[in-house]
């Protein structure tokens, strides 16, 4: 067995996932991925084991644990897709809290008492402030929103009920690649902006569609927070470490504070990129607000924590590369 102590990583071969894994390699760690493949990649798990699994799979997880000597866990796992999610709500509920929920209490049958969970500011809905703070109501507007809520309320009560401490992480827009080009994002369809209008101007993808250009906004496109995912997995090594070492449960926003609009993001990788981002508007997207922007003043102050490469250049710049290059 390695001397690093382990960290088990359900989700580790997806987008941010495999990212959190070289960070937490580079930490010192051991990360075990616990993958069923449904949309993730063999190629992308390179920094420690691979355990090919589904997270419901109870025997499994504590083998896991016990095989590792597990000392917490991060859980990726999940689908998000907020589209499919309308269409299939039972699909969500069954993936994102039945399955979590059976992930959760393998690990606490098997004594792991660390746990760090990647949710979502779609719990907020449409928010009535801006940055949103994480006490702002939560009225999420669509299932996948929901599940994550739900499974954030097990958090809760799995940890009134047993020596378990956990942390949900709430992230904005993740975006960017590996700055080594190591890992990145391949989602299946991909519904993100910044991989969509990667492809549009490398031409290996259609022309890009605004979704909408009249929102309250100074150009009437929406306004979102975007983080490069090299920052959000840095966040997550703060977080299982700081629960690690005996740090309390609770709920964190991941993001810059800073919003950019549709069309800031056009003409940004117009001009990081030197190339033309073809484009048309569209209607607006069903349940898309006009700004999600994250107040991280709590994640900064309890894990001092601070983005590093999440000015667009550096996102754009990394998420090219990834989506030139696509070796998976
Ligand atoms: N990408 C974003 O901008 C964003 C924003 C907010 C929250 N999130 C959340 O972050 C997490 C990771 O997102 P991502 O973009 O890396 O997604 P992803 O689809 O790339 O990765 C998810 C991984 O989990 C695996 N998986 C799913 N269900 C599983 C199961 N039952 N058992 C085992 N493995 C399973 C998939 O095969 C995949 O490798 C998700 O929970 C997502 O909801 C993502």
């Amino acid at each position: 067995m390695s001397d690093a102590p382990a960290i088990l990583v359900a989700g580790g071969a997806g987008y941010i996932g495999s990212q959190t894994c070289k960070a937490l390699k580079t930490a010192g760690y051991l990360p075990v991925t616990l993958d069923n493949l449904s949309t993730g990649y063999e190629q992308a798990v390179k920094f420690g084991p691979f355990v090919r699994g589904d997270l419901r799979d109870r025997a499994l997880v504590q083998e896991t644990v016990a095989k590792y000597g597990v000392q917490g866990a991060l859980h990726f796992a999940a689908y998000s897709l907020v589209g499919e999610s309308v269409g299939n709500p039972a699909k969500y509920y069954d993936n994102n809290v039945g399955a979590a929920n059976a992930f959760a209490s393998a690990l606490i049958g098997a004594g792991v008492q660390a746990f760090v969970f990647s949710s979502t500011a779609a719990t907020y809905g449409v928010p009535t402030a801006s940055p949103i703070p994480e006490d702002h109501p939560t009225v999420p507007i669509n299932p996948y929103g929901a599940s994550k809520l739900a499974f954030e309320g097990a958090l809760r009560w799995l940890g009134e009920a047993h020596p378990f401490r956990w942390t949900a992480l709430r992230y904005f827009n993740a975006a960017g690649a590996d700055l080594d080009g190591e890992v990145g994002e391949s989602h299946e369809p991909e519904t993100h902006l910044i991989p969509n209008l990667c492809k549009a101007a490398l031409g290996t993808g259609a022309a890009l569609t605004v979704f909408g250009q009249d929102y309250p906004t100074p150009d009437g496109t929406p306004i979102r927070d975007y983080i490069h995912v090299a920052d959000l997995a840095e966040a997550h090594v703060l977080a299982i470490r700081r629960l690690i070492d005996g740090g309390e449960s609770g709920v964190f926003n991941v993001g810059t504070g800073e919003g950019a609009t549709v069309m800031q993001i056009i003409a940004a990788a117009e001009k990081v990129l030197g190339m033309k981002v073809p484009y048309s508007v569209g209607p607006r997207r069903a349940g898309d607000p006009p700004s999600l922007v994250a107040d991280a003043s709590r994640l900064k102050q309890a894990f001092g924590w601070r983005a590093k490469y999440s000015d667009l250049e550096t996102i754009i710049r990394t998420a090219a590369r990834w989506q030139r290059e696509r070796p998976y």
